[in-house]
C-alpha cells in the first residue's frame, strides 16, 4: 500500500499529544532526531492539535488509523484507560495496518509508554507487531528523565536501538526485563514524588532554622540538584560523598544522626517497595 501523499515525509507517529507526547516530540525535534514534518500527532482535542502544529510545526490528525497506516514508528502516549476505546475504534483498521506495514516498512515499531500495560496485552491488541514498552518519568518533560525500556517478543536489536534513541532525547535510558518494570515504577517512576517531598521538607527545615522561605527553597532545591550532579559527574558512591562531608563532631554528622534515628533510609526503601507492590496490583 502507498502512503497518503500529504504524509509522504512522515516517519514518527504520536498517538496522544498530551504532556508526555509533547515532551518527546519537542525534544526529538530539538535534538534533530526528526524534522517537524516527519512527525504526525493524533489527538482528539482540536485545541491541542492546533497548539502542537503551531508550536512545533508537526503534522496533526484526529484519526489514529492514519497514524498507524503511514508511520513506521508509532508512540502510544495515551492514558491506559483510553486504550480500550482506542482499540475498539481501531479493531478493523488494525488489520489494514498490519498488511500495509508488512508491504511498506521492513521494521515497523510500536512503543508504548502507558504505565502498567504489559507487553503481553500490547501484543494481543497489536498482533504480529513489534512492541517496546517504556517507562519514562516526569523529569523527561525538561529533558532530564530516565526511561526504562523492555522488549516485546518480536522486537529486534534495531527496534531497541531506535527506542533508545527516542528516549535519549528526554534523558537517560536503561534496558530491563519486563518483569522489573514494576520495580522501575516504584523507583524512578514514583521517585520524583519522593524527592519533591524531601525538597519541601528541607525547605521547611530551613524555615524552622530561621531562614526566609524563598531563600530556604532555593537552598534546598539547589542542594539536591547539585548533590545529584556531583555524584553523577564525579562518579562517586553516595557513601563516599557522605563520608567526605562529615567531619568529626561536626554539623553534618549531627544532622545525619537525626535522619538515622528517624529511619529515613528504611522509609525510602519501604516507599520504593510499596510503590512496586502497588504497580503490580494495578497491572494484574
Ligand atoms: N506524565 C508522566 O510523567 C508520565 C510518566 C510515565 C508514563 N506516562 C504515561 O504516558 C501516557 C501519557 O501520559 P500523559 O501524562 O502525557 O497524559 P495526557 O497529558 O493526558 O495525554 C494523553 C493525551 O492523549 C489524548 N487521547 C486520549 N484518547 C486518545 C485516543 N484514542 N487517540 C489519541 N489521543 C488520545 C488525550 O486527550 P484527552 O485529554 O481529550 O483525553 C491527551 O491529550 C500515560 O499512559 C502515562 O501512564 C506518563
Amino acid at each position: 500500500m502507498t502512503k497518503t501523499s500529504s504524509y509522504d515525509l512522515v516517519q514518527f507517529g504520536v498517538i496522544g499529544g498530551g504532556v508526555m507526547g509533547e515532551a518527546l516530540l519537542s525534544r526529538l525535534i530539538a535534538n534533530d532526531v526528526y524534522r517537524p514534518t516527519e512527525i504526525l500527532v493524533s489527538d482528539p482535542q482540536d485545541q491541542r492539535r492546533e497548539f502542537l502544529q503551531r508550536q512545533y510545526g508537526v503534522q496533526v490528525t484526529n484519526d489514529n488509523q492514519t497514524v498507524f497506516k503511514v508511520c513506521p514508528t508509532v508512540l502510544l502516549a495515551i492514558k491506559p484507560q483510553s486504550l480500550p476505546s482506542m482499540q475498539a475504534a481501531l479493531e478493523h483498521p488494525l488489520n489494514d495496518f498490519q498488511d500495509s506495514q508488512a508491504d511498506a516498512e521492513p521494521n515497523p515499531l510500536l512503543i508504548s509508554i502507558m504505565a502498567g500495560v504489559p507487553l503481553e496485552k500490547l501484543e494481543t491488541v497489536f498482533p504480529g507487531q513489534s512492541v517496546v514498552r517504556a517507562m519514562p518519568n516526569t523529569p523527561a518533560t525538561v529533558g532530564a528523565g530516565i526511561t526504562a525500556i523492555a522488549a516485546g517478543t518480536l522486537a529486534t536489536d534495531e527496534h531497541l536501538k531506535q527506542a533508545r534513541q527516542i528516549f535519549q532525547a528526554v534523558g537517560q535510558v536503561v534496558q530491563v526485563p519486563e518483569s522489573l518494570m514494576d520495580a522501575v515504577t516504584g523507583l524512578s517512576g514514583s521517585g520524583p514524588g519522593y524527592v519533591a517531598i524531601v525538597i519541601e521538607a528541607l525547605t521547611d527545615g530551613g524555615v524552622a532554622a530561621g531562614l526566609p522561605r524563598n531563600i530556604a527553597e532555593k537552598l534546598a532545591l539547589q542542594t539536591v540538584l547539585g548533590t545529584a550532579q556531583l555524584l553523577q559527574e564525579a562518579g562517586l558512591h553516595p557513601a563516599e560523598l557522605k563520608d567526605r562531608v562529615t567531619s568529626p563532631g561536626g554539623t553534618t554528622i549531627a544532622g545525619i544522626t537525626q535522619l538515622e534515628r528517624q529511619h529515613l533510609r528504611a522509609a525510602l526503601i519501604d516507599a520504593v517497595v510499596a510503590a512496586r507492590d502497588r504497580a503490580q496490583q494495578l497491572g494484574s
